[in-house]
């Protein structure tokens, strides 16, 4: 996951107008009114303060530890109660860490201090990093009882070391969390100095458990939680996916299962890192093979269906990892859903007597469908989930009463011009699915139902062979779950994202390469089993960066990246949390907090701040005969 060779755009947003129901203006009201009368933050620094410096080996002076982040607003936890904090683990992933997971056993927390185990009014994780010297972003999963529970990715560390840490509430994975098993985390690196990689990953997970208040009882969680993963008990437990099957779970769930609703975690590796900026297989052969462009289209859904029947889908948030498109863009500051990314639910309640059927187990199986041919997708996808259920007094009947699955409308168009100088491509893709079930529980008879409505374009232009590519991708959707008549789920998205990138000198000696980036992340979330959500991220990133002329594997030698972040959370308890921030050069440039949440996850300290022109830069030594 390093840099991508890719293609650029023109774009209109004409294609991506609304669909019913995403986030509403009354969803959005708190979010922008926190946001845009908060504080007023002088913007300083602009793109002539930019300094040289060098992204991925940094020897910068100044300050150490740099603090690196993603911003994320902090869990809701309980004022004024006790709590517990545990260490669940302390590792290094460094030598022979690849695809060698850290394993140790799990066992609930039991001093008074920390609640009932099982009664815990919140759960959270803290996940925190330490890596000093060169090394490439990575990929890392936390599996609880072989249920991932954080999908999360490295900075690209500085020679003077670099810290990060993320807080993620856990609290409706309590099921999990109220049995004794292993905790698991996979952080496969490869340190290897011949390549010039020495970076470790120290990492220190803690677990707070917050005992509940009057004010903060127990909430709603599930009864019971079941993995979609393979298992494994040494292996990465998410599936690798490389073809059209997919990979399937075996389940079998208790007759008296009343709800039942799938989370999923999925992210695009290697050649589907970069899907959003895949090209249609229809225009790959425009350019000469080795302009780089990658094919089978930008279009990804990851599909989730029950004994092979389709129940829902995912349209994913791109989430670009801190090597993605220009390293130099995303440190300190790292795009949003780097360090925590963002999972999808589906209800399958209206499949329950499905899975109820024949006394056996029945299979979930989570695919990932791309646009090319046999397979759609390149490799690879990483794929996991699991199921959350409730069950109730006494066992549920019923029947499926309305299967209206339209088959995913997907058009692509585009055209090279003379001589294939330049090329355009467009593509709309649409999905309507909605799916009922009249179930009979121990509270009676009821319709459950399950609808989805999703729209996406995504428009690319190419130039100079496909070196420069500018694309702009738009995803919007609904997506509801109603018992009775009473919303269950809910989740309102908009994930608009704008590349430009220009890999026109990225073969030459001293050559280099840049983009300029725009991605907002908008969704307002009520998810099942707890209180609603919503959060509004702005960013936008551009850099450079400069190569040497070293044969083979060229290195990075000097470099810009500027980093801004608007970010607005709102929730049903009424916390909120907002933050602008902005970092430059391998520095922090301005970090506001406010809300009532900001003690919970404060701005970097005012030592880690720059000033205008962001960190202090400066560019790697190289000459021949010495890497
Ligand atoms: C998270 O964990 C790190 C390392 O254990 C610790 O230094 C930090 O204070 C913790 N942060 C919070 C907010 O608890
Ligand atoms: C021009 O592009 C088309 C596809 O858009 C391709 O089929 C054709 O081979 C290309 N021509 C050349 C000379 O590369
Ligand atoms: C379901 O399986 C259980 C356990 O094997 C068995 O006791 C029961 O009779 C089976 N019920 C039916 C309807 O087949
Ligand atoms: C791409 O970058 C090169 C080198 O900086 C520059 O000469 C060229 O104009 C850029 N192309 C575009 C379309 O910005
Ligand atoms: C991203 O969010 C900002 C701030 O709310 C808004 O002005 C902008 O239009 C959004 N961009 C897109 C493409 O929706
Ligand atoms: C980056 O380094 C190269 C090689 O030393 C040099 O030619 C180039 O001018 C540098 N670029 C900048 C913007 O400093």
């Amino acid at each position: 996951m390093i840099v991508k060779k890719a293609g650029v755009l023109l774009w209109t947003w004409a294609a991506l107008l609304l669909v019913n129901g995403q986030p509403s203006p009354e969803e959005l009201a708190p979010l922008l009114d926190g946001l845009f009368g908060g504080p007023i933050v002088e913007a300083i620094g602009t793109a002539t303060d930019l300094q040289k410096r060098v992204p991925l080996m940094t020897d910068d002076p100044t300050v150490a530890p740099l603090i690196d982040l993603q911003v994320f607003a902090p869990p809701v936890v309980p004022k004024g109660g006790t709590s517990c904090t545990v260490r669940l683990l302390e590792y290094s992933f460094g030598v022979d860490s690849f695809n060698k997971p850290a394993i140790v056993s799990y066992v609930p927390p039991v001093l008074p201090e920390c609640g009932k185990v099982g009664e815990w009014a919140a759960i959270s994780l803290n996940l925190s990093v330490f890596s000093i010297g060169t090394q490439y972003d990575r990929l890392g999963a936390i599996y609880l009882s072989h249920t991932e529970v954080w999908r999360t990715s490295s900075a690209e560390p500085t020679k003077t070391g670099t810290r990060w840490t993320t807080i993620k509430d856990m609290t409706h994975y309590t099921p999990l969390f109220a049995k004794s098993g292993d905790l698991m985390m996979d952080f496969s690196n490869i340190v290897d100095t011949s390549l010039l990689l020495d970076a470790a990953f120290d990492v220190t997970i803690t677990a707070t458990f917050y005992a509940p208040t009057k004010a903060f009882p127990v909430p709603d969680t599930p009864d019971l939680i079941i993995p979609l993963s393979n298992l494994s008990p040494t292996l990465p437990n998410f599936f690798a996916i490389d073809n059209d099957a997919g990979a399937a779970t075996d389940i079998e769930i208790p007759d008296t299962s009343e709800e039942a609703y799938v989370e999923i975690a999925c992210s695009g590796n290697s050649a589907e890192e970069f899907w959003y900026l895949n090209t249609p297989d229809e225009f790959i052969d425009t350019f000469p093979p080795d302009s780089g462009l990658v094919g089978k289209g930008p279009f990804r859904e990851v599909q989730v269906l029950v004994d092979g029947q389709l129940a829902g889908v995912v349209w994913p948030h791109a989430v670009i990892y801190t090597g993605g498109i220009t390293p130099s863009n995303w440190r300190p500051l790292t795009s949003f859903g780097a360090y925590d990314q963002p999972t999808y639910w589906i209800s399958i309640t209206p499949f329950i007597p499905q899975l109820l059927t024949g006394n056996q187990s029945h299979s979930i199986t989570l695919r990932v469908q791309g646009q090319g041919s046999n397979p759609s997708i390149n490799s690879n996808w990483f794929v996991s989930g699991s199921v959350h259920i409730r069950v109730g007094l006494g066992k549920v009947a019923g029947r499926l009463t309305k299967y209206e699955v339209d088959p995913l409308e997907i058009k692509t168009i585009g055209g090279a011009t003379a001589g294939n100088k330049t090329l355009h491509t467009w593509l709309t893709a649409k999905r309507r699915l909605s799916v009922e079930a009249e179930l009979t529980t121990s509270h009676g008879r009821q319709t459950v139902s399950f609808t989805q409505d999703l729209r996406y374009s995504n428009e690319a232009d190419y130039e100079d062979e496909g070196w420069v590519q500018r694309g702009a991708q738009s995803t919007v959707g609904t997506t509801e779950a109603q018992h009775g008549g009473q919303l269950v789920l809910r989740d309102a998205f908009s994930y608009p994202l704008t590349v430009f990138s220009n890999y026109s000198l990225f073969t030459q000696e001293f050559g280099g390469y840049g983009s300029d980036i725009h991605q907002n992340h908008t969704r307002a979330l009520h998810p099942p089993f707890s209180f609603q959500r919503s959060i509004h991220s702005v960013q936008h990133a551009r850099g450079q960066i400069g190569m040497d002329n070293w044969p083979g594997l060229r290195h990075a030698i000097n470099g810009t990246g500027e980093t801004t972040q608007l970010f607005a959370y709102s929730d049903g308890r009424g916390e909120t949390y907002f933050r602008d921030v902005a970092a430059m050069n391998d520095g922090w440039v301005k970090d506001e907090v406010w809300g009532t949440l900001k003690d919970a996850n404060p701005p970097v300290p005012k030592s880690q701040i720059f000033g205008p022109g962001g960190g202090p830069g400066f560019r790697r030594m190289v000459a021949r005969g010495r890497r």
